[in-house]
């Protein structure tokens, strides 16, 4: 088959090749002046994403992740570039490729407002003409896992947003598509919704090998969920790589915390750690989170009259913060 059609590549199952998007907008500049503009929302980004493969996309607000998200469901026309998900071009054959993605946006439903879930996932199985047997098994086990019985007949707008964002996954997930879209699923969910949705994402990468690429703005969906992260910043990607690396890009350091048997002056005689700050007998020591604490944490107790240590890891929030924050002093 031609383009690898059908399949994807073997390393790509969604391809991006210097894609871009560019919006004209016209902007008021003053009385009755019009002022175009244009915005260069995703700049030439390039990735792979293999099958099977469970992927985080973030980025600070406007980076470009919801535009990647459009042009990866052909919702949008890429402005340049090449762009395939199993080997299809998702503009030009947007209805094919359908069948084959689910996609959720958290800050909007796909469902419909005035009919209770049952009814939407009715309509979801005429539109993909999913048949009967595995229809009632995708629901079933939705259901289940999604923690949907109670929910199934009442009207999508008396949901609260949590059990509306499940009932949206599950929608996504009724014609079994290879990839899953999820633009920021756990926005504005509180605690109980955001594990059960972590949870149920995780089994349906692992059991169903659904590729899933994956938008939010709480990193603790990431760690959860994903062993590669890219992140996007101005349109363009910064950083493709595991967590750990991304402590490494981030200049990122891991905190030793000594309690000492006695007050003592600021412990400097460490090799690759400084002091940080002292509190009595309590000492904080800085480290590179790139380096292993063992030697550190041998160095400490050798020199010094130790009563206890603990490790504290970088906040990778921090690290994020700070990677935009270097960029933008660039
Ligand atoms: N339809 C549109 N028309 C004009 N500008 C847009 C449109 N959609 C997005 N943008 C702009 O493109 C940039 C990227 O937006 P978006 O992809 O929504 O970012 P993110 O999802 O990362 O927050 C922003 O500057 C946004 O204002
Ligand atoms: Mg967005």
């Amino acid at each position: 088959m031609a383009d690898g059609e059908g399949q994807g590549t073997v390393d790509g199952f969604i391809e991006l090749d210097g894609v871009e998007k560019v919006f004209d907008v016209r902007r008021k500049a003053g009385f009755l002046r019009r002022e175009r503009h244009r915005v260069r929302a995703v700049d030439g980004i390039s990735f792979r994403v293999p099958r099977g493969e469970m992927v985080g996309y973030i980025g600070p607000n406007g980076a470009g992740k919801s535009t990647t998200i459009k042009m990866l469901t052909g919702i949008l026309v890429p402005s340049g570039g090449r762009l395939r998900v199993a080997g299809i071009d998702p503009a030009r054959d947007r209805t094919r490729l359908a069948r084959r993605i689910g996609v959720v946006f958290g800050q909007r439903t796909t469902l419909w407002w005035d009919l209770p879930l049952r009814d939407s996932y009715g309509l979801v199985r005429r539109m993909y003409r999913i048949p009967d047997a595995r229809y009632r098994a995708n629901l079933e086990r939705c259901v289940e896992l999604l923690d949907l019985g109670d929910l199934l007949d009442v009207p999508v707008r008396q949901l609260s947003l949590g059990q509306r964002m499940r009932g949206d996954i599950a929608a996504a997930l009724l014609h079994d598509p290879e990839v899953l879209y999820l633009d920021e699923p756990t926005i504005g969910l509180d605690v109980v919704s955001k594990a059960k949705v972590r949870e149920f994402l995780r089994d349906v990468n692992a059991e169903r090998g659904t590729t899933v690429l994956l938008t939010t703005h709480d990193l603790t969906d990431i760690e959860q969920l994903c062993k590669r992260v890219m992140v996007i910043d101005h349109g363009r990607l910064v950083y493709d790589g595991g967590l750990d690396g991304l402590h490494a890009v981030g200049g990122s350091e891991r905190v030793l915390v000594i309690d000492l048997e006695r007050e003592l002056p600021p412990i400097t005689d460490v090799p690759g750690a400084r002091p940080v700050k002292v509190e009595g007998p309590r000492q904080w020591l800085a480290f590179a989170a790139t380096q292993s604490a063992a030697p550190i944490v041998a160095a400490v107790a050798a020199r010094h009259p130790l009563v206890d240590l603990s490790v504290r890891e970088p906040d990778i929030e921090e690290v994020i913060a700070k990677m935009y924050a270097d960029r933008k002093a660039l």
